[in-house]
């Protein structure tokens, strides 16, 4: 990766702002966070970084070409790291449009103006300029129980709102490889827990609602697996594929750590129990099992031979680590979540799980 400065989309939601913090810890990369501030994204997940010493922010979205191209342009952006999103499964089923709007219409704006930038680059700015789509492994769809982990070659198959567009915008970045040899990369990363995220997705929700002594809603039977990996792991991923990754390659990154939903969530009870144990009958007794989500899909599992193998990339935490450093770092930051936790918050769970 050259030295220089890259644009970074999304950069205030969960994973794209533990990426700013590495890169920016790391120190020889200038960047420019281009965020819409969704409900998902939160300037303070970046406090502390210096507006100016490295680091910039700048307020839109990544369906706005003309202003893509001008940053591409007024900062000489080496690569991109495309993180901006609509994540969340459960908001995509009760109401898809805006995940096309800017998984897919956003990715495609974003994708073209940095395509006529590079075509306008020459000499090493052309060859070192890098695209990296950071997407999911849920475009592979379902798992049965003893079927092998997805691997890059997997078909896909997806089963949700949210996935279809994150599938769709793969496709659309990996064609622009094909027809006009632009060089993108991208990964495909399972589900991520740890700092900064925010606390509608299972693990920082059932941290929250069990502090607040609130019911732990388990969807269906709560068998679902799901292969878990530290943010700061899947950073670190990313870094290296920026780094050194193949030009029109994607790569699979998973903790090889499937877990049940259900288990997941008694391993929180447990850990909370340890730290601040619960005076009437234990956190497990808040557990409430309750409708299952349509088109729940059962099993993810990641194969990520490939980027151990090409690049030497391996997570430094276990599930049961990772975890308790993210329960204690919800115990640390009530500040933070007694923000996040809006009035738009509270419509959303009241609209999705009733009172
Ligand atoms: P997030 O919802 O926490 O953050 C998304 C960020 O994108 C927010 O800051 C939001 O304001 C911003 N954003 C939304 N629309 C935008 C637009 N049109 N223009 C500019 N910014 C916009 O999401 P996350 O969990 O950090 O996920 C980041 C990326 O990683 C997503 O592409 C997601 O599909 C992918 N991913 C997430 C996980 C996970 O477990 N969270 C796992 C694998 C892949
Ligand atoms: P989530 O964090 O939404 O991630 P994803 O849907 O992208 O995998 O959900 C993780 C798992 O937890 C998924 O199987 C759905 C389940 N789940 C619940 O059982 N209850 C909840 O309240 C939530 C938000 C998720």
């Amino acid at each position: 990766m050259s030295s220089g400065k890259i644009l970074v989309t999304g950069g205030c939601g969960f994973i794209g702002s533990n990426f700013i913090r590495l890169m920016n810890d790391q120190g020889d990369v200038g960047i420019i966070n281009l965020d819409k501030l969704t409900y998902a994204g939160n300037p303070n997940n970046l406090a502390g970084l210096v507006v100016g010493a490295g680091y910039d922010f700048v307020h839109g979205s990544i369906c706005d070409s003309d202003l893509i191209l001008s940053l591409l342009q007024q900062n000489e952006i080496v690569s991109v790291v495309n993180f901006a999103a609509e994540s969340h499964v459960d908001r995509s089923i009760r109401s898809p449009e805006p995940f096309f709007e800017t998984n897919v219409t956003g990715t495609l704006r974003l994708l073209e103006a940095c395509r006529m930038y590079w075509d306008q680059l020459a000499g090493d700015q052309k060859r070192n300029f890098r695209f990296l789509h950071i997407s999911t492994d849920e475009v592979y769809g379902t798992l049965e129980p003893n079927a092998p982990a997805f691997s890059e070659e997997t078909p896909y198959q997806p089963n949700s709102p949210y996935a279809a567009s994150k599938a769709a915008s793969d496709h659309i970045v990996r064609a622009y490889h094909e027809t006009y040899g632009f060089p993108v990369l991208s990964v495909n990363c399972s589900n991520n827990y740890g700092p900064y995220q925010f606390p509608e997705k299972l693990i920082p929700l059932m941290i929250h609602n069990a502090l607040a002594g609130q019911k732990l809603p388990i969807y269906g039977d709560g068998q679902q697996i799901r292969d878990w990996l530290f943010v700061e792991d899947h950073c670190d991923a990313i870094r290296l594929v920026l780094q050194s990754g193949r030009i029109g390659q994607s790569y699979n990154v998973g903790g090889r750590n499937e877990v049940a939903n259900i288990d997941v969530v008694h391993a929180i009870c447990d850990i909370l129990e340890n730290r601040r144990p619960h005076s009437d009958g234990g956190y497990k007794s808040l557990i409430s099992f309750v409708a299952d989500r349509p088109g729940h899909d059962r099993r993810y599992a990641i194969n990520c031979d490939k980027i151990v193998a090409e690049l030497g990339w391996s997570p430094r935490e276990s599930f049961e680590t990772g975890l308790a450093k993210t329960v204690d770092w919800y115990l640390a930051n009530t500040t933070w979540v007694k923000d996040v936790v809006s009035g738009d918050y509270q419509n959303w769970v009241r609209e999705h799980y009733g009172d």
